[in-house]
C-alpha cells in the first residue's frame, strides 16, 4: 500500500490529510522562498557587480515602508504556520472521550498491548475501522515512542506516567508501527503492525477465536502474535535468535552446559525461563512469558514447533495454513 506520491505513507487516519495539508504548505512555503531568494541574489550579484576596480558605490538611505513590508509579510506568514499547526496539534492531542480504550507497555524491545475485554498482544495492534481508539501508554524501562506514520501521529512512551493517543482508522489494512525514540541495542528491532479490521470481523476477532483448529495452528498463531517471529523468524528459519524449524528432536549447543535435546521441556522451559540454557552464539536478549500465556498456549507453542520439524505426511498435527 503506497501513496501516489513516494515519500509520502499510506495515509489511513481521519487527521492524516490535516497534517499532510500543514506539510505541503510548509513545504511549499520554504520552496518558493528558497527560490526567490536564490533568484534576488544571482541577479543582484550580476545587475550591482563591481564593474571598475575604483567604482565607489552610492550611500543606501533607510525606507520605512521597505522595512515595514519586509517585517510585516513574514509575520503574517508565520502566523499561518503557528495558527494552523495549533489547530492539527489540538485534534491530534485531544483525545475525544467516546474512544475504545487499549493498554500499551513499551519495553526493551517489544510492545505489549491489552484490549479492554482482556485480549493481549505483543507487537500488533487490532483495532476495528472508523471507530475512535485510544491508546494508555506507559514503559516499564527507557522512553519509547509509539508511531503509526499512516496515522500521522506519535506519542513518547514514558515510565513512570500515562501518555496518550488516539486515531481514527478510516480504512482497513496492516500498518507499519515503530518505535521512534533510540532506547537501546535492538531499537530498530522494536516494530510491529496495526491491523485495521472491519468492525465485524473485530468483532470476531475480539470474542476470541472459537473454530476447531489443532494446537500447532494455534500455536503458529501464537508464535505471530506473541512477536516470536520477529526474532525466530515467521516460518522459525532464525534470525536474531535460534532457529526453530528442524531443531526439534535433535540436539544443539548450549552455552556452558554442552548438548541438550530440543524436547518438550527445554522448549517450556526456553519460554519460561529464556535465560536459563542459551542456545550457543545467541545472547540474552529474549524476554520471558512467564505469566503472560496460560499452560495451554504454551502447549500450544510447543505443537507448532514440533510441527516445524516433522515431514508433512508425518505430521501428527497438520498445518492448517
Ligand atoms: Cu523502543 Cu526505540
Amino acid at each position: 500500500m503506497q501513496s501516489w506520491i513516494p515519500l509520502v505513507p499510506d495515509s489511513a487516519s481521519t487527521f492524516s490529510w490535516q497534517v499532510d495539508a500543514l506539510y505541503f504548505y510548509l513545504s511549499g512555503v520554504t520552496l518558493f522562498f528558497a527560490l526567490l531568494i536564490s533568484a534576488v541574489l544571482i541577479f543582484f550579484v550580476i545587475r550591482y557587480r563591481r564593474r571598475t576596480p575604483y567604482e565607489i558605490p552610492r550611500p543606501v538611505a533607510g525606507s520605512h515602508k521597505l522595512e515595514t513590508v519586509w517585517t510585516i509579510i513574514p509575520f503574517v506568514i508565520a502566523m499561518t504556520m503557528f495558527g494552523w499547526g495549533a489547530r492539527v496539534y489540538f485534534t491530534q492531542y485531544k483525545t475525544p472521550a467516546d474512544a475504545i480504550e487499549v493498554y500499551v507497555v513499551g519495553k526493551q524491545w517489544m510492545w505489549k498491548l491489552q484490549h479492554a475485554t482482556g485480549q493481549r498482544e505483543i507487537n500488533q495492534l487490532h483495532v476495528p475501522v472508523g471507530r475512535k481508539v485510544k491508546l494508555i501508554m506507559t514503559s516499564e524501562d527507557v522512553i519509547h515512542d509509539f508511531f503509526v506514520p499512516a496515522f500521522r501521529t506519535k506519542a513518547d512512551v514514558v515510565p513512570g506516567k500515562y501518555t496518550t493517543l488516539w486515531f481514527e482508522a478510516t480504512k482497513p489494512g496492516t500498518y507499519h508501527l515503530f518505535c521512534a525514540e533510540y532506547c537501546g541495542m535492538n531499537h530498530s528491532g522494536m516494530i510491529g503492525s496495526v491491523i485495521v479490521m472491519e468492525p465485524r470481523e473485530f468483532d470476531n476477532w475480539l470474542s476470541g477465536n472459537t473454530s476447531n483448529v489443532t494446537p500447532a495452528a494455534a500455536g503458529e498463531q501464537l508464535f505471530q502474535t506473541l512477536g516470536c517471529a520477529s526474532c525466530h523468524g515467521t516460518k522459525g528459519e532464525g534470525g536474531r535468535g535460534p532457529a526453530l524449524a528442524g531443531a526439534f528432536g535433535k540436539e544443539t549447543e548450549i552455552q556452558n552446559v554442552g548438548k541438550v535435546v530440543v524436547n518438550e521441556a527445554y522448549v517450556r522451559e526456553s519460554i519460561i525461563n529464556p535465560q536459563a540454557k542459551l542456545v550457543l552464539g545467541f545472547g540474552p536478549i529474549m524476554p520471558t512469558f512467564q505469566g503472560q500465556i496460560s499452560e495451554d498456549q504454551l502447549m500450544q507453542l510447543v505443537a507448532f514447533i514440533k510441527s516445524l520439524s516433522a515431514s508433512p505426511a508425518a505430521s501428527p498435527t497438520p498445518n492448517q495454513k
